[in-house]
Protein backbone atom coordinates (compact mmCIF):
# COMPACT_ATOMS: atom_id res chain seq x y z
CA UNK A 1 0.00 0.00 0.00
CA UNK A 2 2.56 2.37 0.89
CA UNK A 3 4.10 1.77 -2.39
CA UNK A 4 1.15 3.48 -3.86
CA UNK A 5 1.59 6.63 -1.80
CA UNK A 6 4.44 9.32 -3.58
CA UNK A 7 4.39 11.61 -0.51
CA UNK A 8 2.77 12.06 2.63
CA UNK A 9 0.85 15.68 2.74
CA UNK A 10 -0.60 15.18 6.57
CA UNK A 11 0.97 13.06 8.64
CA UNK A 12 -0.78 12.10 12.21
CA UNK A 13 0.87 14.73 14.36
CA UNK A 14 -0.49 17.55 11.89
CA UNK A 15 -3.93 15.91 11.52
CA UNK A 16 -4.18 15.90 15.22
CA UNK A 17 -3.30 19.31 15.64
CA UNK A 18 -5.61 20.11 12.70
CA UNK A 19 -8.79 18.28 14.43
CA UNK A 20 -7.57 19.97 17.63
CA UNK A 21 -7.61 23.63 16.19
CA UNK A 22 -10.90 22.76 14.34
CA UNK A 23 -12.30 21.86 17.66
CA UNK A 24 -11.61 25.11 19.33
CA UNK A 25 -13.12 26.95 16.82
CA UNK A 26 -16.28 25.19 16.46
CA UNK A 27 -16.64 24.92 20.72
CA UNK A 28 -16.34 28.71 20.68
CA UNK A 29 -18.65 29.67 17.75
CA UNK A 30 -21.74 26.89 18.94
CA UNK A 31 -21.60 27.62 22.51
CA UNK A 32 -25.61 28.53 22.06
CA UNK A 33 -26.47 27.08 19.34
CA UNK A 34 -27.82 23.52 18.74
CA UNK A 35 -25.68 22.18 16.79
CA UNK A 36 -25.89 19.12 14.54
CA UNK A 37 -22.80 17.42 12.74
CA UNK A 38 -23.88 16.05 9.37
CA UNK A 39 -21.27 14.22 8.08
CA UNK A 40 -20.84 13.58 4.54
CA UNK A 41 -20.01 9.75 3.97
CA UNK A 42 -18.14 7.62 3.09
CA UNK A 43 -14.65 10.12 3.63
CA UNK A 44 -15.59 12.07 6.21
CA UNK A 45 -16.02 9.23 8.89
CA UNK A 46 -12.53 9.20 9.98
CA UNK A 47 -12.30 12.78 10.38
CA UNK A 48 -15.93 13.41 12.23
CA UNK A 49 -15.03 10.68 14.73
CA UNK A 50 -11.75 12.83 16.05
CA UNK A 51 -13.39 16.28 15.03
CA UNK A 52 -16.74 15.04 17.39
CA UNK A 53 -14.05 14.34 20.65
CA UNK A 54 -12.71 17.75 20.05
CA UNK A 55 -16.25 19.93 20.04
CA UNK A 56 -16.57 20.55 23.95
CA UNK A 57 -20.29 21.96 22.99
CA UNK A 58 -23.41 19.99 23.26
CA UNK A 59 -23.98 18.59 19.75
CA UNK A 60 -25.55 15.74 18.00
CA UNK A 61 -24.18 14.06 14.37
CA UNK A 62 -26.16 12.82 11.72
CA UNK A 63 -24.81 11.22 8.23
CA UNK A 64 -25.34 11.43 4.03
CA UNK A 65 -23.99 9.37 1.83
CA UNK A 66 -23.87 10.98 -1.42
CA UNK A 67 -21.99 10.04 -4.57
CA UNK A 68 -20.27 12.48 -7.00
CA UNK A 69 -17.69 10.18 -7.83
CA UNK A 70 -17.37 7.25 -10.00
CA UNK A 71 -15.27 4.52 -8.56
CA UNK A 72 -12.65 6.66 -9.69
CA UNK A 73 -10.96 10.24 -10.05
CA UNK A 74 -12.74 12.12 -12.07
CA UNK A 75 -16.02 13.47 -11.19
CA UNK A 76 -19.38 12.85 -12.97
CA UNK A 77 -20.77 16.23 -12.23
CA UNK A 78 -23.96 14.56 -10.59
CA UNK A 79 -24.67 14.54 -7.09
CA UNK A 80 -27.06 11.66 -5.93
CA UNK A 81 -28.22 11.28 -2.05
CA UNK A 82 -27.72 7.72 -1.26
CA UNK A 83 -28.45 7.76 1.95
CA UNK A 84 -30.18 11.42 3.49
CA UNK A 85 -30.31 12.22 7.25
CA UNK A 86 -32.56 10.26 9.90
CA UNK A 87 -34.46 13.33 11.47
CA UNK A 88 -36.06 16.49 9.99
CA UNK A 89 -32.99 19.58 11.05
CA UNK A 90 -35.60 22.41 11.17
CA UNK A 91 -34.46 24.79 13.45
CA UNK A 92 -30.55 23.30 14.36
CA UNK A 93 -27.50 24.66 13.41
CA UNK A 94 -26.06 22.70 11.09
CA UNK A 95 -22.41 21.59 10.11
CA UNK A 96 -21.46 19.88 7.65
CA UNK A 97 -18.53 17.92 7.34
CA UNK A 98 -16.60 16.55 4.20
CA UNK A 99 -13.27 15.14 3.74
CA UNK A 100 -12.33 17.27 0.33
CA UNK A 101 -13.60 20.61 -0.86
CA UNK A 102 -12.70 19.94 -4.76
CA UNK A 103 -14.70 21.36 -7.55
CA UNK A 104 -17.43 22.27 -4.48
CA UNK A 105 -20.09 20.71 -7.02
CA UNK A 106 -21.10 17.68 -4.12
CA UNK A 107 -21.45 20.57 -1.12
CA UNK A 108 -23.10 23.44 -2.99
CA UNK A 109 -25.85 20.83 -3.80
CA UNK A 110 -25.97 19.58 0.19
CA UNK A 111 -26.29 23.01 0.99
CA UNK A 112 -29.00 24.09 -0.85
CA UNK A 113 -30.38 20.93 -0.40
CA UNK A 114 -30.51 21.07 3.15
CA UNK A 115 -31.30 24.95 3.16
CA UNK A 116 -34.57 24.14 1.58
CA UNK A 117 -35.22 21.96 5.48
CA UNK A 118 -35.34 25.47 7.14
CA UNK A 119 -32.00 24.59 9.92
CA UNK A 120 -31.27 28.03 11.78
CA UNK A 121 -27.91 27.54 10.02
CA UNK A 122 -25.63 25.57 7.61
CA UNK A 123 -22.23 25.91 8.04
CA UNK A 124 -19.33 24.04 6.07
CA UNK A 125 -16.11 22.30 7.82
CA UNK A 126 -13.61 20.46 5.45
CA UNK A 127 -10.50 18.84 5.94
CA UNK A 128 -8.86 19.54 2.97
CA UNK A 129 -10.02 22.56 0.52
CA UNK A 130 -7.92 22.24 -3.58
CA UNK A 131 -9.54 25.74 -4.27
CA UNK A 132 -7.53 25.64 -7.52
CA UNK A 133 -9.83 22.89 -8.82
CA UNK A 134 -13.02 25.11 -7.64
CA UNK A 135 -16.16 25.14 -10.04
CA UNK A 136 -18.65 26.27 -8.07
CA UNK A 137 -18.37 29.90 -6.02
CA UNK A 138 -18.41 28.03 -2.48
CA UNK A 139 -16.41 28.85 0.77
CA UNK A 140 -15.76 26.50 3.51
CA UNK A 141 -16.11 27.87 6.78
CA UNK A 142 -13.83 25.87 8.70
CA UNK A 143 -11.17 24.58 6.34
CA UNK A 144 -8.05 22.52 7.91
CA UNK A 145 -5.53 22.39 4.88
CA UNK A 146 -5.23 23.56 1.78
CA UNK A 147 -3.97 21.01 -0.85
CA UNK A 148 -2.18 20.67 -4.14
CA UNK A 149 -4.59 19.54 -7.48
CA UNK A 150 -2.89 15.73 -6.96
CA UNK A 151 -5.16 13.06 -6.10
CA UNK A 152 -5.12 12.18 -2.12
CA UNK A 153 -6.38 9.50 -0.13
CA UNK A 154 -5.84 7.70 3.43
CA UNK A 155 -7.60 9.33 6.78
CA UNK A 156 -10.98 8.14 5.07
CA UNK A 157 -10.07 9.27 1.51
CA UNK A 158 -10.37 6.81 -0.99
CA UNK A 159 -9.29 5.80 -4.56
CA UNK A 160 -11.90 3.15 -5.77
CA UNK A 161 -12.55 2.15 -2.00
CA UNK A 162 -9.30 1.63 -0.67
CA UNK A 163 -6.64 3.56 1.44
CA UNK A 164 -9.24 4.78 3.75
CA UNK A 165 -7.60 3.20 6.41
CA UNK A 166 -3.88 5.11 6.14
CA UNK A 167 -3.35 6.90 9.43
CA UNK A 168 -1.83 10.00 7.29
CA UNK A 169 -3.27 11.82 4.51
CA UNK A 170 -0.65 11.41 1.32
CA UNK A 171 -0.63 11.95 -2.73
CA UNK A 172 -1.55 8.90 -4.76
CA UNK A 173 1.08 7.86 -7.47
CA UNK A 174 -0.87 9.27 -10.71
CA UNK A 175 0.36 5.60 -11.91
CA UNK A 176 -2.44 4.03 -9.81
CA UNK A 177 -5.21 6.07 -11.19
CA UNK A 178 -3.84 5.88 -14.67
CA UNK A 179 -2.87 9.46 -14.79
P1 LIG B 1 -16.45 18.13 -5.37
O1 LIG B 1 -15.75 18.19 -6.69
O2 LIG B 1 -17.92 17.91 -5.51
O3 LIG B 1 -15.84 16.83 -4.74
O4 LIG B 1 -16.10 19.31 -4.50
C1 LIG B 1 -16.00 16.47 -3.46
C2 LIG B 1 -15.81 14.98 -3.34
O5 LIG B 1 -14.92 14.48 -4.33
C3 LIG B 1 -14.06 13.53 -3.81
N1 LIG B 1 -12.67 13.97 -4.05
C4 LIG B 1 -11.59 13.30 -3.68
N2 LIG B 1 -11.46 12.13 -3.03
N3 LIG B 1 -9.12 12.35 -3.15
C5 LIG B 1 -10.22 11.66 -2.76
O6 LIG B 1 -10.07 10.63 -2.17
C6 LIG B 1 -9.17 13.53 -3.80
O7 LIG B 1 -8.13 14.12 -4.11
C7 LIG B 1 -10.48 14.03 -4.08
N4 LIG B 1 -10.93 15.14 -4.70
C8 LIG B 1 -12.26 15.06 -4.65
C9 LIG B 1 -14.37 13.44 -2.36
O8 LIG B 1 -15.13 12.28 -2.14
C10 LIG B 1 -15.19 14.64 -2.02
O9 LIG B 1 -16.18 14.37 -1.07
MG1 LIG C 1 -16.50 12.53 -0.05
Amino acid sequence: MMEDIQSVLLDQQQLENIVKELGERITRDYQNKDLLVVGVLKGSFMFIADLMRAIKAPCRVDFMAVSSYNNGSKSSGVVRIIKDLDKPIEGLDVLLVEDILDSGMTLSYLVENLKARRPASVRICTLLDKPERRKMPIQPDYTGAQVPDEFVVGYGLDFAEKYRNLPYVGILKPSVYGG
